[in-house]
């Protein structure tokens, strides 16, 4: 779709050939803002054939379409559990949803690299489309990802990697740094991002009805922010009947969004102490603007401990054969920590399943 970019913090608009995600005014966060509504025909179609079924949805771009999203909803052994499987992607999480438009937006804007800085499965996901645009991919790895994954970046989608000496956070900086300085458009977790996650509640409107629940694990909110824009998108344009109740999940070993939002406070930084690397963010991006979206439509944040996750880990592997790493099982604690008080079908998005 046609659209344009709006700074969420000045309110400067920006036609949609700005080459950033980030206002040059006030450096605030920019959004994306359709010129039309979303067309109901699209999503009503009850045979998925693919992610770019939605491609009308996206913000327009010259995209290449291979295969991703499309991902299988199952009933588990749960009462009114039902897992997302973004496991099903082509880098194994979700992230590709929304690097497929980042990278198709830096060579429409004619750039030759693209950078970011990542815990791991952006890398994985930015690297990965990067090559298969042919363009270079620069990234700055948090000291606390994991060095099999980092290895096989490098080594199988020609990322240059650079491992920082701190964490996410520290990450960032460098690697704006680094875009400003070497004319590389900056990835992340920024407005483009977040349009791609949207798909996922597309699909789900597609796969399920009357969803009540929509559990979500939580680094800088990006995932969380694009499934709750689509589904108020969905709800105004009378395509689902309620807005799904959404709960963001964060380790409770790094959850300063939880905090916030239990104590109605500012966010403060937390330094990473989890085992859960891919949602190790002491300050997210998004993290103000989805406490204020989660309070205006009743959503919940709730924190989850390492040894749930693993747990969870282990009971996704023998239960379902399947295998994904703690923050990809995050959800699934949540709903056991939840579940007396959760009413109707709820959804958790198993969000990654790179060990
Ligand atoms: C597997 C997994 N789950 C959840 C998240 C959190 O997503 P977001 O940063 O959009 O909140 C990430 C982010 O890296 C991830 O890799």
């Amino acid at each position: 779709m046609d659209y344009l970019l709006v700074c969420s913090n000045c309110g400067i608009n920006y036609k949609s050939d700005y080459k950033k995600q980030i206002c040059n005014s006030c450096n605030g966060l920019l959004a994306v803002k359709y010129k039309q509504n979303i067309n109901n025909r699209l999503i009503k179609n009850n045979e998925i054939h693919s992610f770019w079924d939605f491609e009308e949805l996206l913000p327009k771009s010259n995209y290449k379409h291979y295969e991703l999203g499309n991902t299988k909803l199952i009933k588990t052994d749960e009462k009114n559990l039902y897992f997302k499987l973004e496991i099903e992607n082509p880098t194994r999480s979700f992230k590709d949803r929304g690097s497929v438009i980042e990278v198709a937006k830096a060579v429409e804007y004619g750039y030759d690299k693209i950078a970011c800085a990542s815990t791991g499965n952006m890398a994985y996901s930015i690297a990965y489309y990067a090559k298969l645009y042919g363009i270079k991919s620069k990234i700055f790895i948090s000291n606390n990802a994991n060095k099999d994954k980092v290895k096989y970046i490098r080594e199988t989608h020609d990322a240059d990697i650079t491992k920082v000496d701190g964490d996410f956070n520290m990450a960032l900086k460098i690697a704006e740094q680094y875009a400003e300085r070497e004319h590389a458009f900056l990835a992340g977790d920024y407005c483009y991002r977040m349009e791609g996650q949207r798909t996922i509640a597309y699909e789900l409107a597609r796969q399920i009805e009357d969803v009540s629940n929509i559990i979500i694990p939580v680094g800088n909110a990006t995932l969380l922010s694009g499934v709750l824009k689509a589904e108020k998108e969905m709800f105004d344009a009378k395509i689902i009947k309620k807005m799904p109740k959404i709960i963001g999940v964060e380790a409770e070993r790094c959850a300063p969004l939880y905090k916030a939002f239990m104590n109605s406070s500012k966010v403060i930084y937390e330094k990473p102490n989890t085992k859960a690397d891919a949602i190790a963010v002491g300050y997210p991006t998004f993290g103000e603007q989805s406490i204020e979206l989660l309070k205006q439509y009743k959503g919940l944040f709730v924190a989850v401990s390492d040894q749930e996750m693993i747990k969870e880990q282990n009971e996704f592997y023998n239960n379902y054969g399947l295998i994904a790493e703690m923050a990809g099982v995050a959800a699934i604690a949540a709903f056991k920590k939840l579940k007396k008080k959760l009413k109707g079908k709820s959804i958790a998005i198993i969000s990654g399943g790179n060990i």
